[in-house]
């Protein structure tokens, strides 16, 4: 009978704890976030007094690298924001911050890659973090520039096992392999951090380990087609 019981209760209750985690999973993904406006703040947070519209009660001062995006987290932890919030409601005071983020120098427009989470750093309003603990930071070439972004180093062909260029260390070499650069090949793979030979272009031949090309003589097109023509010159 009891376990009758428990089991009633507890089912719904798991599927409503599971229904939860997956809604919050889809708003998270939803929010992901593409650009944002950051910057280093340090002055007073001042917000309208409800009691006297026409003049404002300054709450204390910030001092922190924010993003508009990220102001919800930023309410519910820092002391000053939390009173703000508290005597005005969460709307203005994030619209007080809001304010205060587009006014301080230094504010910028950022823009993140995907699978990445803003996080101001000072001296880098701009600066983020990877989303999923897999990814990870690295340098990319676009067309003209160097950017970051975040990749998944156990599946990317370009930047297999590692960055090709390192957030952290920018002098230091390669930490992974760009597969599609290994010479003479010509079909491809990252797998779990390894570059992965499939095929390799006439005249390479795949290593025993399946991770390079080897360039073999005999099996050179160029050379078979000089020693094809040359054994049918006629005498
Ligand atoms: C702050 O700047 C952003 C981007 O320029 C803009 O969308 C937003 O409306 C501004 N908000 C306030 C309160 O100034
Ligand atoms: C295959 O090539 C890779 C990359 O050059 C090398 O590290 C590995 O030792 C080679 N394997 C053999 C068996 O030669």
């Amino acid at each position: 009978m009891r376990f009758l019981l428990v089991s009633v209760f507890s089912l719904p209750l798991v599927s409503a704890l599971l229904l939860g985690v997956a809604g919050l999973n889809t708003l998270f993904d939803r929010a992901d976030i593409t650009s944002d406006v950051c910057s280093a703040v340090n002055g007073m947070l001042a917000v309208t007094n409800p009691w006297n519209p026409s003049t404002t009660i300054v709450m204390g001062s910030i001092n922190a690298c924010l993003c508009i995006s990220t102001l919800p987290s930023f309410i519910a932890t820092n002391s000053v924001a939390i009173s703000a919030s508290a005597l005005v409601g969460k709307a203005e005071a994030t619209s007080a911050l809001t304010k205060m983020i587009n006014t301080s120098t230094g504010h910028k427009t950022c823009h993140y890659p995907p699978h990445s989470v803003p996080a101001c750093q000072p001296g880098n309003a701009c600066g983020f973090t990877c989303k999923d603990g897999g990814q990870t930071a690295c340098g990319v070439i676009s067309r003209n520039a160097k950017s970051w972004e975040c990749i998944d180093t156990q599946n990317d062909l370009e930047s297999c096992g590692g960055c090709i260029i390192p957030l952290h260390s920018q002098l230091s070499s390669p930490e992974g392999e760009d597969c599609t650069a290994i010479p003479g090949v010509s079909d491809v793979s990252c797998i779990r951090g390894g570059c992965v030979v499939h095929r390799c272009r006439p005249g390479y031949d795949i290593n025993s380990t399946g991770s390079s090309c080897v360039y073999v003589e005999e099996k050179d097109p160029v050379i078979l087609a000089a020693q094809y023509g040359l054994e049918h010159i006629p005498l």
